[in-house]
């Protein structure tokens, strides 16, 4: 969503804001600005659409300067309401992230004041309440301001009469220092800055920072004596190559080609054949704790909670405990009952889904114990859990998530057999998946070699309107994954329903016209999924299946696309990987701009 980017040092720093911002691009926005401290004041140039449309007038010098990338949510997206604003005087300049929930009542009380608000947005008040302060510090004004407000954000702030700084506040949205060679750069998410720095350090909620070209301090947003060290800067192992598509037309394709390396990745030093179990330094629970969990919830949003299905399927056949997933996004709205002996599980990606951090804070405030799975290392979900499984997927830049998913389902994979063994799962069952995870890049590399023919299925698939996916128990969750990725890139209407509920309504829908992808594995199932095959095929509807080479469709009319078998509880990742590759081949020939799908945003930070 929003994107902030901030420099101050001995640069221009207008372009290195621009560059900054089309590296926030992948997130999602609307609308987009810089400002910069210039000899003559403030001067902002800011519009809607695209970063490189924003035309920077002439003398739009200053070595300060903050730069974002809207997201509307208070007002449509237009010149006017995009960031940077600026206070009545001219004298400050503002870019938030987050919502200001009290921000009507905020608007109302400064227009008695005789403010003129130039905008419909929340973040606009935050300019003039810093205006209007008269501490004396840049921090105080900042802080005053703050007080007055309710919600949350990532804010960066520009004052004329402090021309060395940039006050950056955090209070629910990321904020990142990059530390430079007498330069400092801010940033809402890494992509932004690792062309400049890989020294960073990451604000915490309640956290204050003053950023000036020598280095930077933190304090509190509310308590200004309450002043803390400063925060451990961390050296990241980045390459900044893994930030650039390279030879890809997009990220999403380099993504997908990148999986059966990241899956090695996610593996790597985790697997014990000796005992057939698998080491998770990071989950910070001993065999006696492991053996005290009754329960398993995983909590995620959008693919992360379709991989969570995956996932607790696999926890309950290795461990044998109840395992289920939920959307984060519903959960902590139905006032959950926390228990003591369920083990939370928060899934992410980027680390900073806001329903996924609201539904883990939600557990911990009630006493509750919260794993991560989360690929953004130091990301607020990561830090906000008690223990984690990072991911090693390496930076995920397209909206559509690919790698980061099959890394989450190892993650989930690693968890299961490390809760079966220290339960009743047999050390011979445990080898036997190892065996299995060990055999599953080079699986992975192997489908991906088929992309040519599931490029030509995708081109089928792409002049229908409306498609089904559809699976059983492990094949269900796979279904709902690829509708997923389908209908986010190519817009089509894509709907995931299990097979065994065709029956009772979808069936009649089928048509000639609406064509239905089927997950259909060599499994206990496989005589009920050809039946209802059948029951399409009888009705005409073009039918897609992703099977093993030995199941047989009978009559079935249909084009298959063969995946290499694992072991059973492996399957469904490797079911998944040719409707990713559906799904990216269809959304290019309909001419989309695959990274950047219409109406999505990389990470949902906002509610
Ligand atoms: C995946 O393709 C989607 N873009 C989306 O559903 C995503 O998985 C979801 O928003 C959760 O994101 P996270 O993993 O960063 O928390």
């Amino acid at each position: 969503m929003c994107g902030i980017v901030g420099y101050v040092g001995g640069q221009q720093a207008a372009p290195l804001l621009l560059e900054g911002l089309t590296r926030l691009e992948h997130r999602g926005y609307d609308s987009a600005g810089v400002a910069v401290l210039a000899a003559s004041g403030i001067k902002v140039a800011k519009q809607a659409g695209r970063v490189r449309a924003i035309d920077l007038p002439k003398r739009f010098a200053g070595k300060v300067g903050i730069g974002h990338t809207r997201w509307a949510t208070h007002g449509p997206a237009n010149d006017v309401n995009a960031h940077p604003h600026r206070s009545a005087d001219g004298k400050v300049a503002v870019v938030h992230n987050g919502i200001i929930d009290n921000a009507a009542a905020l608007r109302a009380e400064l227009s008695d004041l005789g403010i003129d608000l130039v905008s419909d947005t929340d973040t606009e008040v935050l300019a003039h309440l810093v205006a209007l302060s008269e501490a004396a510090s840049l921090e105080d004004k900042v802080r005053s301001a703050l007080a007055r407000i309710e919600g949350t954000y990532g804010v960066a702030v520009l004052h004329e009469d402090f021309p060395d700084r940039i006050v950056v506040a955090r209070n629910g949205s990321p904020l990142i220092i990059g530390v430079g060679e007498k330069e400092m750069h801010v940033a809402s998410d890494l992509a932004a800055l690792v062309r400049y720095t890989t020294t960073v350090a990451h604000l915490e909620d309640g956290q204050l920072a003053t950023v000036t070209a020598a280095g930077f301090t933190t304090s509190s947003t509310t308590d200004r004596t309450a002043t803390r060290l400063a925060n451990q800067i961390t050296e990241l192992d980045i390459d900044p190559a893994t930030y650039d598509a390279g030879e890809h037309e997009s990220f999403m394709y380099k993504e997908i080609l990148e999986q059966p390396a990241a899956a090695e990745r996610m593996l790597r030093g985790r697997l014990d054949e000796r005992f057939g179990t698998a080491h998770l330094g990071g989950l910070d629970l001993d065999a006696r704790e492991s053996r005290g969990v009754k329960r398993v919830k995983i909590l995620g949003c959008g693919s992360a909670y379709y991989v969570g299905q995956m996932g607790a399927a696999l926890i309950e056949e290795l461990a044998r405990v109840p395992a289920d997933a939920e959307a984060a996004s519903e959960f902590r709205y139905r006032n959950p009952i926390i228990e003591p002996d369920t083990l939370y599980l928060a899934v992410s990606q980027s680390g900073e889904t806001i329903d996924t951090l609201l539904a883990v804070q939600e557990i911990r405030r009630k006493g509750g114990r919260v794993v991560g799975l989360v690929n953004v290392v130091g990301s607020a979900i990561a830090r906000e859990c008690d223990g984690g499984i990072y991911l090693h997927a390496g930076p995920e830049v397209a909206v559509a998530s690919t790698k980061a998913l099959t890394n989450m389902f190892l993650g989930f994979a690693l968890l299961a057999l490390h809760l079966g063994r220290v339960r009743d799962l047999s050390v011979a069952d445990g080898r036997r998946l190892i065996a299995g995870l060990q055999r599953l890049p080079a699986q992975l590399e192997e489908v991906l070699k088929q992309e040519d023919a599931i490029a030509e299925v995708a081109a089928l698939l792409s002049e229908a309107e409306s498609l089904f996916f559809i699976g059983r128990v492990r094949g269900f969750p796979v279904a709902r994954e690829g509708a997923q990725k389908f209908k986010e890139i190519s817009y089509r209407h894509a709907e995931a329903y299990p097979t065994s509920e065709l029956k009772h309504g979808p069936l009649a829908l089928i048509s000639p016209e609406v064509p239905t992808v089927a997950i259909v594995p060599a499994d206990e199932l496989t005589d009920r999924n050809v039946a209802a095959l059948h029951e399409i095929d009888a009705r005409l509807g073009p039918l897609v299946v992703i099977t093993h080479a030995d199941v047989d469709l009978g009559e079935v009319r249909a084009t298959r696309i063969d995946v290499p078998a694992n072991e059973p509880e492996l399957d469904p990742i490797l079911l998944t990987i040719p409707l990713q590759l559906l799904a990216y081949h269809a959304a290019l020939r309909l001419g989309h701009d695959i990274d950047k799908p219409r109406n999505l945003a990389k990470s949902v930070t906002v509610e």
